[in-house]
């Protein structure tokens, strides 16, 4: 896992020095990594940031089906050489680039290492975003785990049920042994809550387990309440941060962004002004 990473890990940090990736990661599938990803994505746009979403998803409801787009080449193309990732990259209405995911790119651990260097090479393509947000997919695959290698961050969704946090502790457990990544800040987000003490009870269990018999430091990003309007959203195929900024779940990622950020984001007082604090702050490089 070490060599896979090294090269990537490398690449984005030499090439993309002001470049922060965050990886959305899941043990169970379904809980709502895709969402988080392109929403989180689209309010970092409206802060004013140049993100592209990275989708190295296998699930059905991948990034541009969420966002009603149908893409002409993927990753796989890529990878076989046969297009550059620059070129293969699609600008949303939503401000945000995407590149979609390929099946072939689940076996990035069986690629050859040309094929590999390949596809590094390219990743350099993506050096001018301030932020790359790679939607991994469920599951601890040596693809997920290239990915959270040359991460900035690892952001861990979970939702209230046991066998969702069961699995998020699983995948941390193997980043915590396989992932050589000092540098790589572990982050929680509790997503589909009914209330602001669920979302706190399922982060504690989460990280006292982890602290306790891992010796892992996990960050609590917040929840995101289970909100009719996200469901709506993908139906529409149209991202619920865009149908509605302030939806109870595009609040929710607003706060998430002011963690992620260290600014702390105060409802009432409007996203122009938290943009505003984003832009003042002092320590706004990555
Ligand atoms: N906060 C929420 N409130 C209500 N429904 C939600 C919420 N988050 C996710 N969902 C529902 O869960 C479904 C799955 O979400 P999503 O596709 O983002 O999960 P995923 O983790 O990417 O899944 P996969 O592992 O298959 O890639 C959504 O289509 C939506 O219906
Ligand atoms: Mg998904």
């Amino acid at each position: 896992m070490e060599d896979q990473a090294e090269g990537l890990r490398k690449l984005m940090r030499e090439n993309s020095k002001n470049t922060r990736v965050i990886a959305v990661s899941s043990g169970k599938g379904g809980v709502g990594k895709t969402n988080i990803s392109i929403n989180l994505a689209i309010a970092y746009a409206k802060l004013g940031k140049r993100v592209v979403v990275l989708d190295a998803d296998l699930g059905l409801a991948n990034v541009n089906v969420v966002m009603g787009i149908i893409p002409k080449f993927n990753l796989y193309h890529v990878i076989r050489k046969q297009k550059r990732l620059k070129d293969i990259m699609i600008d949303t209405d939503y401000g945000v680039k995407i590149v979609a995911g390929a099946s072939g790119f689940s076996k990035i651990a069986n690629l050859t290492v040309e094929e590999r260097e390949n596809f590094i090479e390219d990743l350099e393509d993506l050096s001018f975003a301030d932020i790359i947000i790679v939607d991994t997919g469920a599951g601890v695959s040596d693809n997920v785990l290239s990915f959270i290698s040359a991460a900035d961050d690892a952001i861990i969704v979970t939702t209230p049920e046991p066998t969702a946090i069961t699995d998020a502790y699983g995948i941390i457990k193997i980043i915590a042994t396989e992932v050589d990544n000092s540098d790589l800040g572990i982050k929680l987000i509790v997503n589909r809550v009914k209330t602001v003490t669920e979302g706190k009870k399922v982060s504690e269990r989460v990280i006292n387990i982890a602290s306790q018999f891992l010796n892992m430091k996990i960050d609590y990003l917040g929840y995101i309440y289970d909100d009719p309007t996200v469901a709506a959203s993908v139906l529409k195929q149209r991202p619920f941060f865009d149908i509605d900024e302030n939806s109870k779940a595009s609040i929710c990622i607003k706060h998430i962004i002011g963690r992620l950020e260290n600014v702390e984001y105060k409802e009432g007082g409007g996203f122009s002004k938290f943009l505003k604090k984003f832009f003042t702050r002092k320590d706004n490089e990555y």
